[in-house]
């Protein structure tokens, strides 16, 4: 199983779509069986799935984890068989994030293409880098044709690996949480559906060592 924590301590930045929409990807593509987990009080993520198993809407399932006892629980999922764990974490720094970002395979960092974005990832950096694990960014809140979205992607080229696909800024995104639902369900042939399908085999790819 490849755990993955998708994490920026900037607020808003689309840690939560990116989650449960990426964990959906992987399940409706066969890349399954895929889980989340929000670790973040605010608990849009959880929130979210609770909202999906009363509608009884299929994947991700929920891994209720603990702090005391992660790595434990993480173990035991690999043993059962899970291919991937996406955690959300919260805005801000926590006291738990060490010890969330441990059992990090790989972080995966959404970020705006926004010069706000871009100064608060930099006072960032240090922090992600301490944690000593690889890390990938991904482009959220994309908007069509600006030419800050391919200069983001140079500049964060430097400093690590960049998804090379987009999530763009789309209207949808916004239906999705309180009902516990995703693009796929709203609009499955639509453009945010594809844009996530797209992300995910981007990702897996890159999950998988062959970029
Ligand atoms: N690609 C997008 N297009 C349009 N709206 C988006 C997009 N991504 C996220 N949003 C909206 O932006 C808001 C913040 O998104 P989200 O909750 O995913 O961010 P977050 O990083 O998890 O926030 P927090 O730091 O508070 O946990 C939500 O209202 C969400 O619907
Ligand atoms: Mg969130």
């Amino acid at each position: 199983m490849q755990t993955v924590v998708v994490w920026n301590p900037k607020g808003g930045v689309g840690k939560s779509t990116a989650t449960v929409h990426i964990a959906l990807a992987a399940e409706l593509m066969g890349d399954g069986p895929a889980l989340i987990c929000d670790v973040d009080s605010q608990g849009s993520t959880a929130d979210w799935h609770n909202f999906r198993q009363a509608r009884e809407l299929k994947g991700p399932g929920y891994a209720p984890l603990q702090i005391a006892t992660l790595k434990s629980q993480i173990d035991q999922l690999d043993a059962a068989g899970a291919a991937y764990l996406f955690i959300d974490m919260k805005a801000g720094v926590g006291p738990n994030d060490d010890a969330i970002l441990a059992q990090a395979d790989r972080v995966l960092i959404p970020l705006n293409p926004k010069p706000a974005d871009m100064l608060a990832l930099n006072k960032q950096m240090p922090a992600i880098r301490k944690a000593g694990k690889p890390f990938t960014f991904l482009l959220s809140r994309c908007r069509h044709n600006l030419r800050t979205n391919s200069s983001t992607s140079a500049a964060l080229g430097v400093l690590g690996h960049v998804v090379p696909a987009l999530m763009y800024e789309r209207e949808i995104y916004s239906d999705t949480f309180g009902h516990g639902l995703t693009a796929f369900e709203l609009e499955p042939d639509g453009t945010a559906a594809n844009d996530i399908r797209v992300v995910w085999l981007a990702f897996k790819q890159h999950l998988a060592g062959n970029n």
